[in-house]
């Protein structure tokens, strides 16, 4: 069976009205990284790093998945299909992808301070100050913040050297070491990329789609399950 290999980045998200980071009105347009988004700004203000995520968290389970996110899943009919995305918001499980590596993490589950590898399910949207991981430390959002490790790379590079086709999907490849797994893709497999502003691509062996990836995706993925 085929091994298909999926990137996705905000933009996939975008339709199903979830902020991208760099587009216009992107989430870092009112917000500065450095208050919201690293270990230095935790240790800095922590309520306002679980208010930033609360906040992310309200508006993730308030979407609902688009039809990029179902027709990805709908590929698993026919392939074998491998979803690596640098979101944090959970639409591709809740469009029915059942094979999901989130390289920054997943807003819905929470992760202890003194030790990462100690997650949690939230319920609902909100994480409070006070509500403590078994060790004793504050919770926050289980999210890679800039300046961590991204424990997954290691396996999601793997990942994308064994794909048979490469999908990559709203993504402005500006942030590494996410951007570099497009090289871990041998060249003789075919790779699409599905963006209604395609960004700058190392090489030009992609076929573009430029698209918005409600109309892209299901349009590449009726034709691999018809070809
Ligand atoms: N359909 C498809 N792509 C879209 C759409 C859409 N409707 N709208 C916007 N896009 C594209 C933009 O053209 C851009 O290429 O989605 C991409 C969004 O880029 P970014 O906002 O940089 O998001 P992303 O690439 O996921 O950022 C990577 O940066 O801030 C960190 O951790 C954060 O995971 C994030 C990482």
């Amino acid at each position: 069976m085929k091994h298909i290999v999926v990137l996705t980045g905000a933009g996939i998200s975008a339709e199903s009205g979830l902020k991208t980071f760099r587009d216009s009105d992107g989430l870092w347009e009112g917000y500065n990284i450095q208050d919201v988004a690293t270990p230095e700004a935790w240790e800095w203000n922590p309520a306002l790093v679980q208010d930033f995520y609360n906040m992310r968290r309200k508006s993730v389970l308030e979407a609902k998945p688009n039809s990029a996110h179902c027709a990805l899943a709908q590929l698993e009919e026919k392939f074998k299909v491998t979803i690596i995305t640098q979101n944090i918001d959970d639409l591709h499980e809740r469009g029915g992808s059942t094979n999901v590596v989130h390289l920054h993490g997943i807003i819905t589950r929470s992760q202890s301070s003194k030790n990462p590898n100690l997650t949690y399910p939230i319920n609902g949207w909100e994480l409070k100050m006070g509500e403590l991981c078994e060790l004793g430390s504050q919770l926050r959002a289980h999210v890679v913040w800039f300046g961590e490790a991204v424990p997954m790379i290691d396996e999601a590079a793997s990942i994308c050297t064994t794909a048979d086709l490469f999908i990559l999907v709203g993504s402005s490849l500006a942030v590494y070491p996410a951007a570099g797994l497009i090289n871990y893709v041998p060249r003789n497999v075919p790779k699409y990329i599905i963006d209604p502003k395609i960004p700058y691509l190392p090489s030009d062996h992609f076929i573009k789609i430029e698209e918005k990836a409600t109309l892209g995706v299901p349009l590449l993925t009726n034709e691999l399950l018809n070809e």
